[in-house]
C-alpha cells in the first residue's frame, strides 16, 4: 500500500525532528530542532512534505526553492519502513513541486559514510559532484549530489 503524502503542519513538528535526529544528525548533534522545523514549515519557499499511513507518519522530507535549483535538506523514512518506496514517493513528491514552480534542478548533500543514500539517490538519478571535507560541523565530510529533473523525465500534467 502506497502511503498518503501531505504538507506537514505545526503539529508534524516535533516528529520530523526526532526523526531528523534519530535517522540522519546522530553522532553529529542536533541541529533541526522543532522550532527550526517548525521555521521551515511556515517558510514559503520551503516544502515540508510528509508520509502517512493510517494516519501514521512514515517519514517526511523538506525542500527549500530557490529561483533556478531547489534544495532538498532533509529526508528520513522509518527504519522499520525502509526499502518500500516511501522515500522515492517523497522526493517525487518534491521533485514534481519543484517543476510545476518552474525549477529544473535539485541538489542535496549528504553524508559521504552513508552509503545506503548515496545508493538511493542514485537509483533515483542524482549523480555526485562534489566531495566536501568537514563539511558537518568540521568533522565529517558530505557528498553533494544533483539531479537534472527535465532529463529523461515527462512533465507532470
Ligand atoms: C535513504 C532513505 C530515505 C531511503 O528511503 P526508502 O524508503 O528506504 O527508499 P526506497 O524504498 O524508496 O528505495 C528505492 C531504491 O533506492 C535504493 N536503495 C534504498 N536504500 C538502499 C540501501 N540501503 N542500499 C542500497 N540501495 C538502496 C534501492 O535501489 C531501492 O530500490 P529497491 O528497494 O527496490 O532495491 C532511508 O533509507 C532513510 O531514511 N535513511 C536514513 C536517513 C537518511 O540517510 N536520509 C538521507 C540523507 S538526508
Amino acid at each position: 500500500m502506497m502511503p498518503m503524502l501531505r504538507l506537514a503542519t505545526r503539529d508534524d513538528a516535533q516528529l520530523i525532528a526526532q526523526l531528523s535526529r534519530d535517522r540522519i544528525e546522530q553522532g553529529l548533534g542536533w541541529s533541526w530542532t522543532t522550532l527550526r522545523v517548525l521555521r521551515s514549515i511556515r517558510d514559503r519557499e520551503t516544502n515540508v512534505v510528509v508520509a502517512l499511513e493510517a494516519g501514521e507518519a512514515l517519514g517526511f522530507g523538506i525542500m527549500k526553492y530557490h529561483d533556478d535549483e531547489a534544495h532538498l535538506l532533509l529526508l528520513a523514512v522509518r527504519a522499520e519502513r525502509e526499502r518500500q518506496g516511501v522515500g522515492t514517493a517523497l522526493v517525487d513528491w518534491l521533485e514534481r513541486s519543484a517543476l510545476i514552480a518552474g525549477v529544473g534542478r535539485v541538489s542535496l548533500e549528504t553524508r559521504a559514510t552513508n552509503a545506503s543514500a548515496r545508493a538511493f539517490y542514485q537509483h533515483l538519478g542524482y549523480r555526485e559532484i562534489q566531495s566536501l571535507p568537514g563539511y558537518y560541523q568540521g568533522r565529517e565530510a558530505c557528498v553533494r549530489m544533483a539531479r537534472d529533473l527535465w532529463v529523461g523525465r515527462a512533465v507532470p500534467g
